[in-house]
């Protein structure tokens, strides 16, 4: 099985962390995400561990947020010894609401309006990720009329390219997200930061991409910021204080995935830091990491239930289930990889090949094709594995379809996150006309 939290009980049901899948099914209805918290923890433990193995007190792993929020993460990212990246004030309003300590948060986005940055000044966040030129001035201008000096870091293009999806590359030198140092701009921009007002440069950011599997382009980024650090030391006479060196390391769908050792990548990412600071002669920063998918990934299961299976002779099978692309847009986005399982007959042959299809009407809303499973028949649950980043937090009301419950599970623990979205609550906005 892929992780060993998953199993086959007596009755041939697919468990989590021990629990039934069918019994959580009957019980929470379905669509429904179920989350297992320890493994969760096991996530953060190996960021918050191997980051202070390495530089003791000298880094922080902040959970990025886009790929789960919601206000209990925001708890148990907390408890867990995790900062947080958040890129809309709609994330930081559900921080908020978590007690999130809002001074270990770091605000990302490329388009910030100035009632954003109002808002996020409001409520002290610790730090701005400035992405550009027309948001650095803005800031500057509202810091100002707040009579604040506000910490920001700057988002730098490095230009790595990570061997990933396209639609998941974000550090590249066409890019919508920060400044590229090949172009010269982003030391136009630490020029601009450097100069102004109510400002301070607390140091660079910079994320390659995500999904990635080898160490090696993380390891290529960390030399690259550390040759623009140094460069900028001399141009500048500023030495950065903070490195954030982005999300991005991959997690497994399907068994073909590669193992990813998250605590050799970040020693291996740790020896490069070490190593250019000694040769540039540069202070350690303080170290900043940002994984998203590798905290929430393969915590969750989507449980499905089927509710036709339509076979066309000479084409294919498709099974049809209770949810689609509004919980889970992944497929029809970028082909996501998912491996999916007959929850509730885990003991027969998956020997039948079809194309998962979700109830929206819209012929890509599909969840996955070409997949092998136990044979299923209208009642049965599915279980589509790894569904905890980029899912819920992607999720839509299209067709007002309600979004899913999100249910806590771990060792004889069981918790309800999210509840289930209501028709009323779908028709909360609507005014009578
Ligand atoms: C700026 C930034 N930081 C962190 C992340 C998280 O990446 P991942 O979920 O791959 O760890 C992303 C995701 O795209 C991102 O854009």
């Amino acid at each position: 099985m892929l992780y060993p939290y998953l199993s086959t009980n007596e009755n041939g049901h697919l468990t989590i962390a021990g629990h039934d899948t069918v019994s959580l099914a009957q019980k929470y209805g379905t669509a429904l995400f179920v989350l297992n918290v320890d493994r969760l923890q096991e996530n953060c433990r190996i960021y918050v561990d191997t980051l202070r193995e390495c530089f003791g007190d000298n880094a922080m792993p902040l959970f990025a947020s886009k790929s789960l929020s919601f206000t209990g993460i925001y708890t148990l990212m907390n408890r867990f010894g995790m900062g947080t990246d958040i890129v809309s004030c709609g994330e930081l309003y559900t921080a908020k609401k978590a007690g999130f300590p809002l001074e270990k948060a770091f605000f990302h986005g490329n388009n910030k309006t100035d009632s954003d940055i109002a808002y996020a000044l409001d409520n002290k966040i610790g730090y701005f990720v400035v992405d550009n030129e027309d948001e650095l001035l803005r800031l500057s201008a509202i810091a100002k009329e707040y009579g604040i000096t506000q910490k920001i870091l700057l988002r730098i293009t490095p230009g790595i390219d990570p061997h990933t999806h396209k639609a998941i590359v974000t550090g590249s030198v066409d890019s919508k997200f920060g400044k590229a140092i090949e172009t010269n701009q982003a030391y136009e921009i630490v020029e601009l930061a450097l100069a102004l007002d109510n400002i301070e440069l607390c140091g660079f950011h910079c994320h390659i991409g995500s999904q990635i599997f080898e160490c090696q382009p993380f390891c290529d980024a960390s030399d690259c910021m550390l040759a623009f650090i140094h460069e900028v030391k001399k141009r500048y006479h500023y030495e950065a204080k903070m490195l954030n060196l982005g999300g991005g390391f991959g997690v497994r769908y399907v068994e073909s995935d590669p193992e990813v050792n998250i605590a050799d990548n970040i020693r291996a990412v740790a020896a490069h830091v070490k190593t250019k600071c000694q040769e540039y002669g540069l202070s350690l920063p303080y170290i900043l990491m940002e994984p998203g998918r590798s905290i929430v990934a393969d915590t969750t299961v989507t449980l499905y239930t089927v509710g036709s299976v339509k076979e066309i002779t000479g084409f294919r099978n498709y099974v049809s289930v209770d949810g689609g692309m509004t919980d889970n847009p992944r497929y029809a986005l970028y082909q996501s990889a998912y491996t999916v399982l007959t929850a509730n007959r885990m003991n027969e042959e998956a020997d039948y090949a079809c194309t998962v299809a979700g109830r929206c009407c819209e012929s890509g809303d599909l969840i996955q094709e070409n997949v092998m499973i136990a044979k299923p028949e209208r009642g049965d649950i599915l279980a589509v594995l790894t569904t905890g980043a980029y899912n819920y937090s992607m999720a839509s009301n299209y067709n007002r379809l309600p979004r899913p419950a999100i249910l806590l599970v771990g060792n004889n623990y069981e918790k309800l996150a999210v509840r289930r979205e209501s028709f009323e609550d779908l028709c909360r906005l609507d005014l009578d006309l």
